[in-house]
């Protein structure tokens, strides 16, 4: 049955052929695999804005009306691979499809890194103070003109028939030297995008999805769900 027949509930007095009747499709649903509610909100801000019709469940959700989901571990070495490990895991276990993300901060004068150790790069998974601080640390001997870094995001939509669709964003700044702000998480105090004289931490909350690395990704793989979720419809 299509969505749009699935949605004609009424009988014909005030069913679609009723003079101004407007029956609403129900909308497409996605399980974003994460328990952070943050990431939940903006995906939901991001969807309204571009007029899809999609409701957004996160994994406490999905959970409590599909069963327990399980935890997906993070062996991925690049940030796609981990976020595509999420994204089917999740579309795997719920039968519905599901969004993956997976972001970290990447130093040139290390190669890239902490990448995506960002979130233990201590030792300490999710340990956000220890981790910075080692981070200062390592760069205490480093001049300003090496310390550039960026934040990169993978997004992935991946379908329980086991097709995906990627999408990458990146935020491009300065790693500097003294923690400043209180917003935001992770490394957002120490770090300063391009064309910006405050750090993320310094930022709103929207003034810093505008223009962060997850935003960005977020953004292209809302504009890309139709290409593999074509009965998803303006809303
Ligand atoms: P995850 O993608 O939520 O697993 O985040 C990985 C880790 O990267 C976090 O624990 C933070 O240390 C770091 N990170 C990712 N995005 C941000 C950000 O927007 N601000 C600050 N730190 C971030």
């Amino acid at each position: 049955m299509s969505q749009t027949q699935a949605a004609v509930t009424t009988g014909p007095e005030t069913g679609p052929h009723a003079e101004g009747a407007a029956v609403a499709a129900p909308a497409a649903r996605v399980v974003l695999a994460t328990r952070n509610r943050h990431k939940v909100d903006e995906l939901r801000r991001m969807l309204a804005e571009s007029g899809l019709a999609v409701e957004v469940l996160d994994l406490a959700g999905a959970a409590a009306e599909l069963g327990e989901v399980p935890e997906v571990a993070e062996t991925g070495v690049t940030f796609v691979e981990n976020a595509m490990l999420k994204a089917h895991a999740v579309a795997q276990a719920t039968g519905l499809p599901a969004i993956g993300d997976d972001s970290g901060l990447c130093l040139d004068v290390l190669g890239g890194s902490p990448g995506v150790f960002s979130a233990r790069w201590s030792g300490k998974h999710g340990d956000d103070t220890a981790n910075l601080e080692l981070l200062l640390a390592q760069l205490d001997e480093v001049p300003e003109d090496k310390r550039t870094a960026w934040f990169a995001c993978a997004a992935v939509l991946a379908l329980p028939d086991g097709r995906e669709r990627i999408a990458e964003g990146r935020l491009v700044g300065t790693v500097v030297r003294q923690r400043s702000g209180s917003n935001g998480f992770g490394y957002d105090p120490i770090f300063r995008p391009d064309g910006y004289e405050v750090t993320l931490a310094e930022l709103t909350a929207d003034a810093k999805d505008a223009i962060s690395h997850r935003g960005r990704a977020l953004a292209e793989l809302v504009r890309r769900i139709p290409e593999i979720l074509p009965q998803v419809r303006q809303g």
